[in-house]
């Protein structure tokens, strides 16, 4: 359809975003979707209001469960629509109050998107450098200036009312984040950076010239086992991961940040039926499947973890996955912490989910607590017995 507006070509698309402050949104989302919009999506409306967001945390079956249900998943939500320039915005705001008997609907028109628009420019400029520990740590992306990192880290300065971190004091990471989970802004990637922080530094106190061998199990963009290696030249570290891509990514952030970090397939011999713990802690028969055509995929060129690293090694030894997985893969990640004295962390788990993971590592590990918080998300710490 031609559209009224000369500056506005067909196939530009206008954005519509409604503010559902009680109606159920996934129903005025299927509507929007009935009536030609080309997406939907739905976000808290409170997000980043310190004062009526509430974080939900849970693992991601429960929150799609939950959704397939019909429950709301923020109590007020804006539903977003991009829709066909040609579309009249006041009339599909018209058409949704009446279906909905929903008079009062607030909805704000934002920005049209042009067909001409540079998204690979619009998503990256909206990810900034990610500043975290009072300006210790900056992890960047690969188009991050140093002009960026350093207006990053004052603003974090500012907002923390702290002078900046002298620049030779902040550990910088390049991360290419891609697919591979691990870009710095999730509470359990912070916590555990935090735990390792501490336990690298004490452990290079202890013996100035000794190696620090560090396992990141879960490696995700390796950010865990690199952020080790960027703190103390005498760490070396090795990622085990069941996902092929992320593997690659994490050994492209190794090489691009030129630290000593090889991330490998685990070595598993496992059946998706086998549900004793050689499957490797995975919880379900689509990760099992995703590790079967890894180890199946011909010539790979993606190496499984060899013997040779695959034993009580590790002086750190950081895992930061899920509850469930994680107390399948005690014995393992038990295994392969140098014992005794081998230092455990554990994250991705729910503070209400921290009995079962307590349980599973007390026969291996000594002092096994919750040592700290953050948002809902537990960190778990102990010492190999
Ligand atoms: C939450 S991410 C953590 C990434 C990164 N370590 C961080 O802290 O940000 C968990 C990672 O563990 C991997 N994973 C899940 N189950 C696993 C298993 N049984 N063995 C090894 N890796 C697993 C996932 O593929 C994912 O990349």
């Amino acid at each position: 359809t031609e559209s009224s507006s000369s500056s506005i070509a067909a196939s530009d698309l206008q954005s519509l975003t409604l503010v559902c402050l009680e109606q159920e949104p996934s129903l005025v989302a299927d509507f929007l979707m009935e009536i030609g919009a080309c997406s939907v999506s739905v976000t808290d409306y409170d997000k980043d209001d310190d004062e009526h967001e509430t974080p939900i945390f849970a693992e991601p079956a429960v929150v799609m469960e939950d959704w397939a249900c019909g429950r709301n998943v923020w109590s007020r939500c804006d539903v977003t629509a991009h829709l066909p320039a040609s579309f009249h915005l006041e009339q599909v705001v018209q058409l949704v109050r009446d279906t909905f008997d929903m008079p009062q609907l607030e909805f704000r028109r934002n920005e049209l998107v042009s067909s001409q628009h540079d998204w690979v420019q619009h998503v990256q400029s909206s990810w900034k450098p990610i500043v975290l520990e009072d300006g210790l740590f900056v992890l960047r992306f690969p188009w991050h200036t140093p002009q960026d990192v350093q207006e990053a880290l004052q603003q974090d300065a500012n907002k923390n009312n702290k002078n900046q971190v002298s620049r030779e004091d902040v550990v910088e990471l390049e991360l290419e984040g891609g697919i591979a989970f691990g870009t710095g802004e999730h509470p359990t990637t912070q916590l555990c950076l935090n735990w390792i922080r501490t336990q690298v530094m004490h452990l290079q106190d202890q013996d100035k010239e000794g190696k620090i061998r560090v396992c990141d199990y879960g490696a995700g963009s390796g950010v865990l086992g690199l952020a080790a290696c960027a703190l103390s030249k005498n760490a070396e570290a090795v990622g085990v991961e069941i996902d092929p891509d992320a593997i690659r990514i994490a050994d492209a952030n190794a090489a691009v940040n030129q630290l000593p970090m090889k991330s490998y397939l685990p070595p598993f011999i496992f059946g998706v039926e086998n549900d004793d713990d050689t499957n490797g802690g995975l919880e379900d028969a689509e990760s099992a499947s995703i590790l079967l055509k890894a180890h199946n995929r011909l010539g790979t060129e993606i190496p499984m973890l060899p013997d040779a690293l695959n034993g009580p090694l590790y002086d750190i030894m950081v895992a930061n996955i899920l509850a469930h997985p994680l107390v399948k893969l005690a014995p393992t990640i038990a295994a392969m912490t140098k014992s005794p004295g081998g230092q455990l962390g554990l994250s991705g788990i729910l503070s209400n989910q921290a009995d079962m993971v307590l349980q599973a590592y007390e026969p291996y590990f000594d002092s096994v607590q919750v040592a700290q918080e953050s948002n809902g998300w537990i960190l778990i710490t102990g010492t190999r017995k």
